[in-house]
């Protein structure tokens, strides 16, 4: 159990959730955030250090419950699980879709330190839902934003600013966390330029260590293997971007 230092408003309808205790976990991994008496759900770190945090979007009854908890309250933390992010070559790339940033920002602020170059594509559906992009300046990080509607950035998706980016550089690694349609073209992209990627999927988790099979993936567990896949392994997944399975188990279209 650990307790709540204190809660961040970020953009509309997400937060910032901070905890007292420390707890180390790799950029890329994810915990498993228990609201006693309510549910226990995945969430991505979006901090790692000094202290963990997890930014989440007010969507259900267990996001509800945790935006309701004040610091000082006791929240269930199982984890950190998975594999993360790791750090390859020195000119890397971030691509993010909406709350897709909130395990590459961390990954990008330890890369920093370690010297690399890091450039960040960070998409959002408008100006006012973009996320993390001071945090990201503040770091060193270039960043080019992209909004759906065209009010910050680049008017388009993500994917599509990424392949302007793209052109002309050559970056060691790239870096991609969003909606899995995103990662798909971000994939495609990445085999036109020769480069490699880790991807960060989500699917819907139970137990979160590679028992229940919930979170499976062509064989794969989303939990155990990943979160973060490399390249090798995302070709090989025919369901990416198609289907998952739904918290009953069967498979439906993305
Ligand atoms: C590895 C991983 C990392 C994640 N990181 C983040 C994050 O950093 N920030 C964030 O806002 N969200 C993250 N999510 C999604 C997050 O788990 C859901 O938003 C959350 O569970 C919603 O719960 P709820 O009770 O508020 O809403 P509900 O009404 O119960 O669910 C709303 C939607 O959330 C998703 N969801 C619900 N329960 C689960 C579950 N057990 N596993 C996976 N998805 C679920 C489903 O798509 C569902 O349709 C992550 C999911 C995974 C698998
Ligand atoms: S969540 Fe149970 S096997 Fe992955």
């Amino acid at each position: 159990m650990l307790t709540i230092h204190g809660h961040t408003d970020e953009i509309p309808n997400v937060r910032t959730i901070l905890f007292k205790e420390k707890l180390l976990s790799k950029p890329g991994q994810f915990v498993m955030v228990w609201v006693p008496g309510v549910d226990e759900f995945p969430m991505s770190a979006s901090h790692t250090i000094p202290r963990l945090g997890v930014t989440y979007r007010i969507l259900g009854p267990g996001t509800t419950a945790l935006a309701s908890r004040k610091p000082g309250d006791r929240i269930g933390i199982r984890g950190p699980y998975g594999r993360g992010f790791t750090l390859e070559g020195e000119r890397i790339l971030g691509v993010a879709g909406g709350l897709g940033i909130a395990p590459l920002a961390p990954f990008l602020e330890l890369a920093m330190t370690k010297g690399a170059s890091a450039e960040l594509v960070l998409g959002a559906k408008t100006a006012k839902e973009v996320l993390f992009d001071g945090r990201m300046t503040d770091a060193g990080v270039k960043v080019h934003i992209s909004t759906d509607n065209g009010s910050a950035g680049f008017k388009g998706l993500a994917s599509e600013l990424a392949k302007e980016v793209l052109s002309g550089k050559k970056f060691d690694c790239i870096y991609a966390c969003g909606p899995e349609k995103m990662l798909v073209e971000v994939l495609a992209l990445a085999g036109r330029h020769k480069t490699p990627v880790q991807a960060s999927l989500e699917r819907y988790m139970k137990c979160g260590i590679g028992i229940c099979d919930s979170c499976a993936i062509d064989g794969r567990h989303v939990c155990k293997d990943g979160p973060v896949f490399p390249d090798s392994e995302l070709r090989t997944f025919g369901e990416l971007g198609k289907t998952k399975l739904d918290p009953s188990g069967r498979r439906v279209s993305i």
